[in-house]
């Protein structure tokens, strides 16, 4: 489909996910021919740049990402950058007439206004917007994560968003939704019959759903010590990941019948309430090892505060979802910083034969892994060549999306951004499916913060505290990568 011309207006636009992220992901796009040739990109700051200064930053931070043969190209899409400096909230009115002298005369595009800015700017921003009048019946808005930082707050920001915009209007990211293999995870449960006939608790015996990064927080300390990793990772990636992995089949692939199942799974999720949440979850923080520094140690930052010093950098969570399909499987969440290896999967791991007539033997597990190399694993059972007594051994059956398919994979923010600017919600979080996902996080939550325990230390580069392992531990179970 022909790409409609937009103007895209980004508050946040000269920031660390604008230059990362967001400007990499729009010339990937213009580049294949999805941005219409008058769109243009409005980044919105308090940094006082002119449309020069802001091309010139863009070319100087993001221009190592782009191919020497499309230099030309990225001429062209330095051309479509403008910047403009505002004040939110504030007497000063000059920013706001500015765009709406900018964007005048263009009210038939699409306008998009991209929220790449801190939560607690969202309401304010919005506002804004409609004192100066531009908001139009069509224009969309989106709110990056985090969408607050727990229940009362993201009502909040829903409420005052939501007084301006109607629901159809607001996408919400979670960048995981774009990830190629996330899609693929609809695909491969609900366009092949072998799997769903054995998707249930019959056959399945549990889950791991793992996000292990490397990095550490260098720098972020302003942010980390508000969040951590059960606000940042959990309430919104692993648990996106759980719904896609958990929902029932829905009857169209469209926005609302889609979403409507995710939030079945998160309103199923049992509460992790008062003393069980000492049982059925894990917090850790990274201490120094060798060469890498300990979360209180990380460079760049602020000094640390008392609440450094509580903030889990490492969360593992036994989680259960109470319907028909799952109950008794535990779905495991894991999540750290400073772990050994960049790894994102799904584990699926299915229950042992019903009889076996062979030694030796384990069961079948399907892997799903989103990084660092796209790809599905089913280990099986194979017989082991040789002529004397039948032999077991496991055997990965592997796709990798990067051999089989030879086209780039685009990243998250590609797909999303395509999405947003088509209109299209499916991959976006609804206003339910959040509150419902903070609904189940408020607990684990309060209860932490009454704790007087803090975050089990765990050595940077490693898995994460020993109570991780525990928690599958004390049924017989065993982290993926500790069997492999
Ligand atoms: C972000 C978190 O949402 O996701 C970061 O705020 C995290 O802390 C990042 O590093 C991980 O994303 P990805 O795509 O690199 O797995």
């Amino acid at each position: 489909p022909v790409a409609h011309t937009a103007d895209l207006v980004v508050f946040g636009g000269t920031g660390d996910l604008s230059m990362r992220k967001l400007l990499p992901a729009l010339f990937h796009s213009d580049r294949d021919g999805r941005l219409a040739p008058e769109t243009r990109i409005i980044a919105l700051s308090r940094g006082g740049l002119t449309d020069a200064d802001f091309r010139g930053k863009v070319d100087a931070e993001v221009r190592d990402q782009v191919p020497a043969d499309d230099l030309a190209l990225w001429q062209r899409f330095l051309g479509r950058l403008h910047h403009l400096t505002v004040d939110v909230g504030g007497q000063d009115r000059t920013g706001w007439q500015a765009l709406s002298r900018l964007l005048a005369g263009h009210e038939s595009r699409d306008r998009v206004f991209y929220l790449a800015s801190p939560p607690m700017t969202f309401g304010p921003f919005c506002r804004e917007l409609e004192l100066a009048g531009l908001v139009t019946p069509d224009s969309r808005v989106v709110l990056e994560k985090p969408l607050g930082r727990d229940l009362p707050s993201a009502q909040l920001i829903n409420d005052e968003v939501g007084a301006i915009f109607d629901e159809q209007q607001i996408f919400r990211i979670d960048h995981y939704l774009g990830k190629e293999t996330v899609q693929n995870l609809l695909v491969l449960r609900f366009a092949n019959a072998f799997l769903e006939p054995v998707w249930n608790s019959l056959w399945i015996d549990h889950v791991q759903i793992t996000v292990a990064e490397t990095v550490g927080t260098p720098g972020r300390r302003g942010y980390y010590d508000h969040a951590g990793a059960l606000r940042d990772m959990v309430q919104n990636h692993l648990l996106q990941l759980l719904t896609l992995t958990a929902m029932e089949s829905p009857a169209r692939n469209d926005r609302e019948a889609i979403r409507d199942e995710k939030v079945k799974v998160l309103q199923s999720l049992r509460p992790i309430v008062g003393t069980e949440v000492g049982r059925f979850t894990v917090r850790g923080q990274y201490a120094q090892a060798g060469d890498l520094p300990g979360y209180l140690a990380e460079p760049g930052s602020t000094p640390p505060t008392e609440d450094s010093g509580r903030v889990e950098t490492f969360t593992a969570i036994r989680a259960e979802i109470r319907n028909w399909r799952w109950a008794g499987v535990p779905f495991y969440l894991r999540t750290g910083k400073r772990m050994p290896h960049r790894r994102s999967e799904i584990v699926v791991q299915f229950k042992d034969v019903p009889h076996s007539i062979f030694p030796g033997g384990a069961p079948n597990r399907l892997v799903l892994r989103l990084q660092p190399e796209e790809g599905i694993e089913l280990h099986i059972m194979a017989k082991e060549p040789g002529a004397g007594e039948i032999m077991l051994k496991p055997v990965p059956m592997s796709l990798s999306f990067g051999k089989t398919f030879t086209t780039r994979v685009p990243d998250a923010y590609e797909r999303l951004l395509t999405d947003v600017l088509a209109g299209n919600p499916t991959l976006f979080m609804r206003r339910d499916e959040v509150e419902a996902a903070w609904r189940w996080i408020d607990p684990i939550l309060d209860a932490w913060q009454a704790s007087p325990d803090l975050p089990e230390p765990y050595p940077a580069g490693t898995a994460g505290p020993a109570s991780a392992h525990e928690l599958l531990g004390r049924s017989g179970r065993a982290w993926h990568e500790e069997e492999a």
